[in-house]
């Protein structure tokens, strides 16, 4: 499970089916594998199963913001941040987006190389901290990057082990590269905040909203420095490092399928004419966004969520006892043969209405689903869409020879080695 958790959960559902136990040490797993399964634990039951362990790691950066707090407290956060995920507010970011993504695309030379997760990370990095906090971060992008790679690694640093989080707590080498990355992470966090604070006024953005949000249902009191870091630092790692995922691995998929990749500049060139996309222009983009949404099947950018059980739970006849840890994998969900045919191929046709129609909503759950699903499920179409737009309107990546692909699950779905391609001119 440590080493290699993809096959070993694959292997789990290969060999157990829709529900697979797993004793480890003082605690017990079960893999779900089944869309109505998933359904219950999001959503029908979704009381029954709180976010618990794992979670407990995911506080030692995150505190206790949107995701990872629970109850009363979560409800009140998630009220607060909602209006800056509004459908229009959205809509309105896809300038942003539009600007950062074709000036990225205009510092590319025709014949260089480039590693384009990291070219994602830095732009999908740029526009969160452009559209939700008002501020230009892309020149720290590569500090940002180095920080963020080396507190998700010891995330990985016995993530399925009992007592990982006292492992945490010993001043042994990984620990203390975790705190100091968590700082340099921290700097930048207080850094946006205390100039808003300084600048003051309302500048309609979350931070505005986060900073002005007062309690009317509790104290009436505001947020502390505190509570506002966690929620910044939330949403500046949910909100750029998934995204940036999924457009890396759409990058490379693209270029394993140049036949898919000219439906997608076929329809391009016909909805843009040559002009920068905007979020009106996504209604023109049906193909385009049947491949990010395929692209999210194959490499899902959260690739598994789990649950910690309340009270006992029935599930097709099994008891599964109380406080045991049930996890969902979207990895192996979305390639289930009995939901997604030949499921390792890439086939963007799956993602028709007809097709979709055809199968159990809950077999594909990229962004989760119920009460907690991804409060930016709306701003991730959008910024696909809006950079794969722009980018693919001027170039083609073509991956460069014998780059070795692996996938690397930690907290999301990462390309181990990078993915290095070469930037070519369409035109
Ligand atoms: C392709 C991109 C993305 C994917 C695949 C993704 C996936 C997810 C998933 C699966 C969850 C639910 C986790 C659970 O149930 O345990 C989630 C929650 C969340 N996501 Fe995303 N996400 C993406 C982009 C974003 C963006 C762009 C933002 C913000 C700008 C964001 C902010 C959040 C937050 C704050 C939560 C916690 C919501 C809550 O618990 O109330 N995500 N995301």
């Amino acid at each position: 499970m440590g080493r290699d958790p993809l096959t070993f959960l694959t292997g789990l559902r290969d060999q157990y089916g829709d529900i697979a136990r797993v004793p480890l040490g003082p605690e017990t797993l079960y893999l779900f594998s089944h869309p109505d399964l998933v359904r219950d634990v999001l959503v029908t039951n979704h009381r029954n199963f709180h976010k618990g362990r794992g979670l407990e790691r995911a506080k030692m950066l995150l505190g206790e913001g949107l995701l990872t707090s629970e109850g009363d407290f979560h409800l009140r956060q998630r009220r607060l941040a909602q209006p800056a995920f509004h459908r229009q507010r959205v809509a309105a970011y896809g300038a942003t987006m539009a600007t950062y993504a074709a000036a990225r695309r205009d510092r590319w030379r025709a014949g260089t190389t480039i590693d384009a997760h990291q070219e994602m990370m830095a732009l999908t990095l740029a526009i969160v901290g452009k559209t939700l906090f008002d501020a230009d971060v892309e020149h720290e992008a590569a500090e940002i990057g180095a920080a963020l790679a080396t507190t998700f690694e010891s995330f990985h640093f016995g993530f399925f082990l009992p007592f990982g989080e006292l492992l945490e707590r010993l001043p042994l080498p990984a620990t203390l590269r975790f705190r100091k990355a968590r700082a340099r992470l921290d700097a930048t966090v207080y850094r946006l905040i205390e100039e808003r604070r300084r600048s003051g006024g309302d500048r309609g953005d979350l931070l505005s909203m986060l900073l002005l949000a007062q309690d009317t249902e509790g104290d009436g009191g505001r947020m502390t420095d505190l509570q506002l870091r966690d929620e910044a630092m939330t949403i500046f790692l949910a909100g750029h490092e998934t995204t940036a995922n999924a457009m890396t691995w759409t990058w490379y998929l693209l270029s394993q399928h140049p036949e898919v990749e000219a439906r997608v500049h076929t329809e391009i060139d016909a909805a843009l004419g040559g002009r920068v996309p905007s979020a009106d222009d996504l209604p023109l983009l049906p193909y385009t966004r049947m491949v990010l949404a395929e692209s999210m099947r194959l490499y899902p950018p959260a690739w598994i969520v789990g649950r910690r059980a309340i009270g006992p739970f029935d599930a097709n006849g099994y008891t599964i006892p109380a406080r045991s840890i049930v996890l969902l994998s979207q990895y192996t969900m979305h390639r289930d043969a009995r939901w997604f045919p030949d499921p390792e191929r890439f086939d963007p046709e799956r993602f028709t209405p007809e097709r979709q129609a055809e199968r159990p909503k809950f077999a594909y759950f990229p962004f989760g689903s119920g009460p907690r699903v991804c409060i930016g499920e709306q701003f991730a179409w959008m910024e696909g869409l809006i950079l794969l737009a722009t980018i693919a309107q001027r170039w083609r990546l073509r991956l460069v020879p014998d780059h070795p692909i692996a996938l690397q699950p930690i907290i999301t779905l990462r390309p181990k080695h990078g993915i290095r391609m070469i930037v070519e001119e369409r035109r």
